[in-house]
């Protein structure tokens, strides 16, 4: 890599996502001084002059990241960004970015493209790059780079996932592409790898020895809102699982990395995701909440799940046998994310029990949002009894160790990164291709109008009684160990 400024393109500028998630993200890193030399230029149909766009990005700044806005750094970093309208779907426009792009730098310069655009337009803006020359990358260590940022969707399904990689090949070599998975940002999900491999106490338990059932809960109290027409052609399988879930899941569960770097990650990312026994429709739970089909955007009688429950196994030598539980949903009881790893009850019986599931079992709460830290469940006797105990937890939280606003937002961390020309934690293709040909078989099968098993949940639950009876099946139950514990629900002991 080199230390050549930096130039970031943003196609689709006038979109929610520049002025709530980037350009607050980058502002921030300005602030901390984490930014090389930089021009940043905002591109979209609309027009807009340079301080009105600005000003549009001063407002976005103010709304959603209130307590980071410093007026006198922003007049200065303000200085930095430019527009230029312009059509995605001409040729000749990409031509004027490419010129606006030479003017505004000062010798050579690193290249970062952001398309926050509609997915549709994926192909046809990465082509058009290409042929501008916007793509066009020299060879050698110390020569500018060229790289480019997608946002998800990435595909609709393994087929559109593989014909979109062949396409943006044709234009960009694949250690160009930054595929973004937000939850690969999350400061607690890189943790986790922290917490398995920089310490020595927790790897050798993790396996099928000491691990009863892994569980990944992705809850959201919001509804689909004013996304429900992109929504209604999605489903939860698509927006949450392919990405998010199969995210988490491959950290939890991935094997070392050799070394702390992008390809050792990546392989074992994927590898691990590989090793996933394909799904069955009759380990899964599709629901939808009431109410979702009034929404506006949303098509009479829609069957699209907004809730979604799956057991899987990973047939390795570590997790064979390991039942893993994922579960998401919209419009749930609260949001959180949370995995929770429960471990085996002891081999043997003491404390006048007789019955292992008299006892909660040891739980290692991995708290993603909100309230970020881990927790460890574990019995202690009861003060001043013969043999009584009652379960009791051992925690940690970032706030309290590291102060208020320390962890930094997603995409301040993914943009750094992106930035520093780091693609750890982006996608690479074949990860996006394989959690693709997990969950599509699944997709299928729900999508399949002959069958009648969409469960419904009333808002504000924690989903449909069914996703219950599939743990409650294999002697389990869902386990919420973070946040608020008066807001927790203990679960009843498992059946059977
Ligand atoms: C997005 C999904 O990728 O992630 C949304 O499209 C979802 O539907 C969001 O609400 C959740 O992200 P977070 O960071 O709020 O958990």
């Amino acid at each position: 890599m080199n230390n050549h400024p930096i130039s970031i393109l943003i196609f689709g500028a006038s979109g929610d996502l520049t002025h709530r998630k980037l350009i607050p993200a980058l502002f921030n890193l300005y602030q901390k001084e984490r930014l090389p030399e930089i021009n940043i230029l905002g591109t979209s149909r609309s027009n807009y002059t340079d301080k009105e766009f600005q000003d549009r990005l001063m407002a976005g700044v103010k709304k959603f990241h209130p307590d980071s806005f410093q007026a006198e750094s922003w007049n200065k970093f303000s200085q930095k960004i430019h527009y230029l309208s312009g059509n995605l779907t001409d040729p000749a426009d990409y031509i004027r970015f490419a010129d606006k792009l030479t003017n505004l730098e000062n010798g050579p310069t690193n290249r970062l493209y952001y398309l926050a655009i509609s997915p549709e337009f994926y192909t046809e803006t990465v082509l058009n790059m290409g042929m501008s020359g916007l793509a066009t990358q020299e060879l050698g260590d110390q020569s500018p780079w060229r790289h480019v940022i997608i946002e998800k969707p990435y595909g609709r399904d393994l087929a559109t996932a593989r014909e979109l990689n062949e396409q943006i090949h044709e234009i960009f070599k694949e250690n160009q592409i930054y595929r973004i998975d937000h939850y690969l940002g999350k400061e607690t999900a890189q943790n986790i790898l922290f917490f398995r491999f920089a310490n020595a106490i927790f790897e050798p338990i993790w396996n099928r020895r000491y691990i009863d059932n892994i569980q990944i809960t992705v809850s959201e109290s919001v509804d689909v809102g004013h996304r429900a027409y992109y929504y209604d052609k999605a489903g939860i399988l698509r927006d949450m699982f392919q990405n998010h879930l199969f995210q988490l899941l491959s950290l939890v569960a991935m094997e070392a990395p050799n070394s702390f770097n992008a390809e050792p990650i990546r392989n074992e990312r994927v590898k691990l995701l590989r090793s996933i026994r394909p799904l069955k429709r009759e380990d899964s739970v599709a629901g939808q909440y009431v109410g979702y089909c009034s929404s506006k955007g949303v098509v009479d009688y829609s069957r699209t799940p907004t809730y979604a429950a799956i057991k899987l196994y990973i047939d390795n030598w570590r997790w064979k046998g390991v039942p893993f539980y994922l579960r998401s949903g919209k419009s749930l009881k609260r949001k959180a994310t949370e995995i929770n790893i429960e471990f085996q009850r002891p081999p043997h019986l003491m404390f006048g029990l007789t019955d292992p599931d008299q006892m909660t079992p040891n739980i290692l709460s991995i708290c993603i949002q909100p309230d970020e830290g881990i927790h460890l469940k574990f019995q202690a006797k009861e003060p001043d009894s013969e043999q009584n105990m009652r379960p009791v937890d051992m925690e940690f939280h970032y706030q309290r160790y590291f102060g208020h606003n320390t962890l930094p937002g997603a995409y301040e961390r993914l943009l750094s990164e992106a930035i520093a020309g780091d693609p750890s934690l982006f996608t690479r293709s074949d990860g996006i291709e394989t959690a693709w040909s997990i969950i599509d078989p699944l997709i299928k099968s729900w999508e399949d109008p002959s069958t009648e098993d969409l469960a419904v949940y009333d808002p504000g639950s924690w989903g449909p009684d069914e996703a219950d009876i599939l743990l409650a099946n294999e002697g389990h139950c869902w386990r919420m160990n973070c946040g608020l514990h008066e807001d927790c629900i203990e679960p009843e002991p498992p059946l059977g």
